[in-house]
Formats: structure tokens, sequence, C-alpha cells
């Protein structure tokens, strides 16, 4: 259990882009299904695999080119690493979970290495910090004594116990059900329609209920105790979505998951599965170029971007969150507003001053750092990511403003190396949501990341990925059939029109 709880460094991003091409295409033949893909995170990479995947079937319209649009250098979205001290960590979406079946079956079909976490981070010690003191600890493993590890284990379970009690059955309880209800979007495609919109996806899985109440007060309702909420729960919200327990129910269970046993992470970065999934599926990469406008013109969308090149495209995904972007929709879209939460990332290399915790030696101080919701408290969490010496260590603390060097200086006693990277990490949580649709103008005009407000991982843009591609395909599909180009009508006919993926 204990280290079920600990490192739960989880980050769940999944956005995108990419960039390099440039042989304009302008008025395609209606016969022609280009797509073009804007961002090449999660999403877009694998709405890219599974659009090639599921085509294969004859009974599908043929997918000609794809295109993937990128406006930074790399491919990977939120999936992204940082080099610090020569050694290479997770910056954005860290961790994945054993149930996270798209993201195993790329890794192992792409064959990139899966690595559990290290001994030394899933055994870590916890403390929960208030602002002043450390309101819980658990006691720290000896890397050199077996034996001695088992009995301070089990100590440590202990010890969590007798401060949680029965609330920790509770809590593990919520998190599996919420699980169960969402592996049924792994169930065959026969069994499992296409999704026109967020609300029905979540509805069929039983999953919609829990973006309609808080966190806090699904928890109440479940018989979890005030402390275990104000204090475990909320260390690991803060820590995976920077946010408190007034998240949604859902976003907080799959918050609550990523501190389940069995974690895992792709060796040398989780980008690769983008990366991968885009040099599989026969994608055209625009990296370093950047969409502004996207025109509805009769047949096609023209996409504009920043290297003044126009695009036609019979159909366009957005695969990436539009909170933060300014891309210009001709005719104009309406979409329900939403916020995102910025995660400010540092990493540094250095050591703890103990004296910052009211500590004596910096050994006292818990490898994971959690912290409650307080208001003068300026981190969510610090957690060590690996040790040199006992003088020198790689660090990674998550907080919602930026850092500065003179807070810095006061919780660090040495620092060689810091990295600040600001992220735009994942929707602001509230209950009840309101999603974006899926098809954002009723066309061929489509948006993964409608879903990201019900909970933001890499696996839940996989999910919301694979739906996409299926609506895109019998989408065409039924236009095709229609043989008329009045887009209009396969528009919102209902789930009559769809052929079965
Ligand atoms: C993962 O791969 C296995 C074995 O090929 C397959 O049975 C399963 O359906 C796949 N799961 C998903 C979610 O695609
Ligand atoms: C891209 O895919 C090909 C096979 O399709 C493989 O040989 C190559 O190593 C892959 N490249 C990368 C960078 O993954
Ligand atoms: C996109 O580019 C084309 C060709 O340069 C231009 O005619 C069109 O006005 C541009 N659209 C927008 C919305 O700027």
């Amino acid at each position: 259990m204990v280290s079920a709880l600990i490192i739960s460094l989880l980050f769940i991003f999944s956005n995108p882009f990419p960039s390099v091409h440039s042989d304009a295409a302008p008025e395609p033949s209606p016969s022609t299904n280009n797509i073009c893909i804007i961002g090449s995170g999660i999403a877009g990479s694998t709405v890219a695999h599974f659009l090639r995947h599921y085509s294969d079937d004859p009974s599908f319209p043929t997918i000609n080119g794809i295109r993937i649009f990128e406006r930074h250098r790399i491919v990977g979205g939120r999936m992204a690493t940082v080099s610090i001290g020569g050694d290479t960590f997770e910056a954005g979406a860290s961790i994945l979970h054993p149930k996270n079946y798209h993201a195993s079956n790329f890794t192992k079909s792409l064959n990139l290495r899966i690595k559990e976490p290290s001994s030394d981070s899933s055994d870590s010690s916890l403390g929960i910090w208030d602002g002043t003191q450390f309101v819980f600890k658990t006691i720290p493993l000896n890397p050199n004594s077996p034996l001695y590890n088992k009995i301070v284990s089990m100590a440590n379970s202990l010890l969590i116990f007798f401060r949680y009690g029965f609330s920790l059955f509770k809590m593990q309880s919520f998190v599996d059900n919420t699980v169960g209800c969402f592996l049924k979007y792994y169930t065959d495609l026969d069994s499992r329609p296409v999704f026109e919109t967020v609300d029905e996806m979540l509805k069929w899985s039983g999953l919609y209920r829990l973006t309609r109440r808080t966190l806090q007060e699904e928890l109440v309702d479940a018989g979890l105790s005030p402390r275990i909420i104000s204090e475990l729960v909320t260390v690991i919200t803060r820590i995976n979505y920077g946010q408190s327990v007034a998240i949604s129910g859902l976003a907080g269970a799959v918050s609550l998951a990523g501190s389940d046993a069995g974690l895992w992470s792709v060796g040398g970065g989780n980008w690769q599965i983008a990366a991968g999934l885009i040099n599989s599926s026969d994608v055209t990469l625009h990296l370093n170029e950047e969409i502004e406008s996207i025109t509805h013109l009769g047949d096609y969308y023209e996409l504009n971007s920043t290297k003044g090149i126009s695009y036609a495209c019979e159909v366009t995904v957005v695969a990436t969150p539009l909170d933060e972007l300014n891309i210009q929709f001709h005719p104009p879209i309406l979409i329900p507003e939403r916020k995102l939460q910025h995660t400010h990332t540092t990493f540094m290399r250095g050591l703890l001053n103990p004296a910052y915790f009211g500590l004596r030696s910096v050994s006292e101080i818990p490898e994971l750092v959690g912290t409650v919701e307080a208001p003068d408290l300026p981190f969510s969490s610090i957690s060590i990511l690996k040790k040199y010496t006992e003088e020198d260590m790689a660090h990674k603390i998550f907080s919602r403003k930026p850092l500065t060097d003179a807070l810095l200086d006061q919780i660090f006693s040495a620092r060689k190396e810091t990295i600040r990277i600001d992220w735009g990490a994942y929707p602001h949580f509230t209950a009840p949501e309101v999603f974006a649709p899926f098809v954002l103008d009723g066309l061929h005009l489509y948006y993964v990341n409608a879903f990201e407000n019900a909970a933001s991982t890499i696996e839940t843009g996989a999910v919301a990925a694979e739906n996409v591609a299926r609506l895109i395909l019998s989408r065409l599909s039924s236009r095709t059939t229609s043989s008329s180009t009045n887009l209009q009508n396969s528009a919102s006919g209902g789930e009559s029109l769809h052929f079965e993926l």
C-alpha cells in the first residue's frame, strides 16, 4: 500500500504537434480523403494510427494522405523529457497505469521498452507537509538492507492504516469501480458504439455521473473520513493535477488511480509512443508549422499555416486543447469556455535544506514531500528523482506559480542546475463539467480534446482518439454512400447513418 500511495508523479498530458514538409495541395477532388491533424501528441498520433488500422477494412473509404501539423520542433506534445545532469527524466505526462491498454499495446507493438518504477522511487518515503510541519511521515527504507525494508514496509502500511483507517479501502474501491467502468472502452467494436459526443461516451460507460459532482462530494458519500480527503487524497490530486479535491469525481478517481501499484513508463521517454505511431502510420509530418486558420470551403477545409502555405483537407482533426490557441475558424465555432491549469515543473540538481522543514538532517526529509491545501504553501510537491551522492540529488518540484530564486535558495542548501517548465498541463477541472462536441461544425471538423475535461491522461487521450478515428470513418462512409456532396446531411444525422466499425 505504501508504495502504491507514493510516487504518483503521473501527469497526464496528451497534446501535440510537429512539422517539416511543405508541398501545398489545394483543390482536392471530392473522392480523395485527405486528413489533416493538428497536434502530434498522443491524441493526434493515435487518430492517425487508428485511421490506418481501421481503414484496412475494404468497406471503408480509402484514406489518402494524412498530414500532422506540429507547432514545435519535436513530436509528443505534453509527453516530453528533460535532461538534467546527463540524465533524462519525464517532464510532462510521466506514468501509465497497468490497465492503460492502448498505451501498453502501442509500447509493445512499437518495440519500446516498458520501464517499471525504480524500486527506490516506488518505495520512497512519503511526508505530508502543511507549510509548517509534517502532519504524517513514513519511515524511510535502507537501500542496503532488504530484510529491514520488509519490516519497514509493513510498519509503514500500519502507520498509514492507523492514520486513515478503513477510509483507505473505501478509497481503493472508489478507484476500482471507476477503472472498471473505463475498461468498457476496450470492448470489441461490435459491442461498442461510435460516440458522437463526449456526454454520450461517458454515459455509456457509466462514468458521466462522476463529472457532475466534485471529488470531495463523491468521497464524502462513499464514506471517506474528512482527514483522508484533506490529507492523502489532496496530496495526490495536487501532484497529479495541481488542483484540490474540488475537481470532478471522475478526474479525481483517475488521479487516485495514478497512485495504484504497477505504474510504468516508456524507457527513454513516453513521447516515443507518439513518434512511433506517426512513423508507422504513413503520415506526412510538418514540424515547426502552426496552423493559423481553418476555413470551410464547400467540400474541404483550407488550413493556412505560419509558413504561408495553404493545405486542402477533406477532414480536419484538432488534437490539441483549443483553450490557449489562437486558430481562426471560418465560419466561427462555438465551444464552452474551459481553462487550462498551469503547472510549473522545476527540475533541480542540488541538496534540500533540512532547516526549511524544521529538520536537522537531509536524511530526515521524505523522498516525496506532498502537501495539503494551505493558502501560502508555495509548492504542491517535491520528489527526489535520483540520488547521486548524499549531497547531490535530482529533484522535481510542482507548483501552481513559478518558484523564485529567493524561495529556491531557502528550500535548497545547494543548487547546481535549475530547469523551469511552465505547462498548460491539463484542464482546470470543475463540476459539473460541460463538454465541447467531438464534431465542431456538424461536418468534418473534429476535436479530440473535447474529452479532456472528463480526465486528462495519456490513455484517456488515446481512448478519445480511437473513438474519433471511428467517427471519422463512419461519417465518411455515410457521405460516400449518400452519394451526395451535401455534407449537411451526414452532419448531424443520428446513429442510423453510421456504418458499424
Ligand atoms: C491489445 O493487444 C491484444 C493482443 O494483440 C488484443 O487482444 C487487445 O484487444 C489489444 N487491446 C487494445 C485496447 O487494443
Ligand atoms: C520507423 O519505422 C520503420 C519501419 O516501419 C523502422 O524501421 C524505423 O526504425 C522506425 N523509425 C523510428 C524513428 O521509429
Ligand atoms: C489562406 O491563404 C489563402 C492563400 O494564400 C488566402 O487566399 C486566404 O485568404 C487565406 N485565408 C485566411 C483565413 O487567411
